[in-house]
C-alpha cells in the first residue's frame, strides 16, 4: 500500500462530497454561506473522516453508508478551528495559509458561520438518520448520541485550555484538555467507522483504545508544531501557544519531554492494531503519519 496515495485518494473523495453541502445561490445570507465555504475548503488535511472511512473499510468496502457522517464530523472540526480563531480564543490571524475566517470576513459572521457549520453537521446526520434503512436505525442513533457527546466534550476542553491560560496546571488536567478539546473528537470517528460497519464489539474496543492514543499525539504533535514548526509549511502561526502561555506538552515537559510522549504514544497506538495485520496497514501508517507531520 502506498499511504500518500491512499491519503490522497480519500481526501479527494472527502473534497468531492463536501462540495456538494456548499451553497452557492444568490439570497441576503449569501456571505454568511461564503464564511462557511471559505472555511470548509480552506486546505484542512481531512484527518476526521478520514479515520471514520479508514476505519469503516476495515469491514466493509462500500462506504456510501458513513459519508454523511464522515461530511458532518469535518463541518464540526471547521467550526471549532473557526471559533478557536476568534479574538476572544486564540486570537490568531491565519489558518491553511490564509486570513482566518474573522479576518477575511468580521467577527459576526465568523461566529455565525462557526454556529452554521456546527448547525449543518446535524442537518447532515439528520437527514441520514430519515434515509436509513430500518435495521440501520439503532446503530445510528447511537451514533448519533456519541456525536452530540464527542462535540460537548470539544467545547469543553476548549474551555479548559482558554481558562487554564497562564496557570500551573497538573498532568491530570493538562490530559484532561487534550483529551477533549482533541481526543474526543478523533475518537468518535474510528468509533463510527467500526461502528457504523457493524465491528464486533471486541474491534470497536481495540480501535477506540488506539484512537485515544492517536486523539492525545495528535495534539501533543500540534503542541511542537507550535514551537518548532515552519510557519510556512504549517500555515498557520508558530509561537501562539507561547504568547498565550497555553498550558501543552511543551510547556510542562519541554520539546524533548513531549518528544518522548510522542514516541511512546503512537507505538502504543501501533500494538493495539497488531492483531490485524494487513487490514490495519493504512491505521498503523496513519499513526507514524501523525507523529512525522510537519502541517
Ligand atoms: C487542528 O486540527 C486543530 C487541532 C485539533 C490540533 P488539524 O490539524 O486536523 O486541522 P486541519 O483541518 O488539517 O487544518
Ligand atoms: C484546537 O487547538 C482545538 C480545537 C479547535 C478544538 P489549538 O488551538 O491548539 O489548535 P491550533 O494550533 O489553533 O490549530
Ligand atoms: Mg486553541
Ligand atoms: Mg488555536
Amino acid at each position: 500500500m502506498d499511504f500518500k496515495e491512499e491519503f490522497k485518494k480519500y481526501q479527494e473523495c472527502i473534497n468531492d462530497k463536501l462540495k456538494q453541502y456548499i451553497k452557492t445561490q444568490s439570497c441576503p445570507e449569501e456571505m454568511l454561506n461564503h464564511s462557511m465555504e471559505y472555511s470548509l475548503m480552506a486546505g484542512g488535511k481531512r484527518l476526521r473522516p478520514i479515520l471514520v472511512i479508514a476505519t469503516y473499510q476495515m469491514f466493509k468496502e462500500d462506504i456510501e453508508e458513513c459519508i454523511p457522517f464522515a461530511v458532518a464530523i469535518e463541518m464540526v472540526h471547521n467550526f471549532s478551528l473557526i471559533h478557536d480563531d476568534l479574538p476572544g480564543i486564540d486570537n490568531d490571524d491565519f489558518r491553511h495559509g490564509k486570513p482566518t475566517n474573522h479576518k477575511q470576513f468580521n467577527e459576526a459572521t465568523a461566529i455565525l458561520a462557526g454556529d452554521g457549520l456546527l448547525n449543518n453537521a446535524y442537518i447532515v446526520i439528520s437527514k441520514a438518520l430519515k434515509d436509513s434503512k430500518k435495521e440501520d436505525l439503532p446503530k445510528k442513533i447511537k451514533i448519533f448520541q456519541e456525536f452530540s457527546n464527542a462535540v460537548d466534550r470539544m467545547i469543553i476542553g476548549e474551555f479548559v485550555d482558554t481558562e487554564f491560560e497562564g496557570k500551573a496546571i497538573s498532568e491530570e488536567y493538562l490530559e484532561y484538555i487534550h483529551e477533549n478539546k482533541t481526543g474526543a473528537l478523533l475518537t468518535l470517528c474510528v468509533r463510527m467507522g467500526a461502528i457504523l460497519a457493524d465491528a464486533p464489539q471486541k474491534d470497536v474496543d481495540i480501535l477506540t483504545s488506539y484512537a485515544e492514543k492517536i486523539g492525545l499525539t495528535f495534539q501533543i504533535k500540534d503542541d511542537i508544531l507550535s514551537e518548532e514548526g515552519d510557519e510556512k509549511v504549517l500555515g498557520k502561526p508558530v509561537g501562539n501557544d507561547k504568547r498565550l502561555k497555553k498550558c501543552t506538552y511543551v510547556s510542562k515537559y519541554g520539546l524533548s519531554g513531549a518528544k518522548e510522549k510522542l514516541e511512546e504514544l503512537t507505538k502504543e497506538a501501533i500494538e493495539q492494531l497488531q492483531t490485524y495485520h494487513d487490514k490495519a496497514e493504512f491505521l498503523v501508517e496513519l499513526a507514524k503519519y501523525i507523529k512525522n507531520r510537519n502541517k
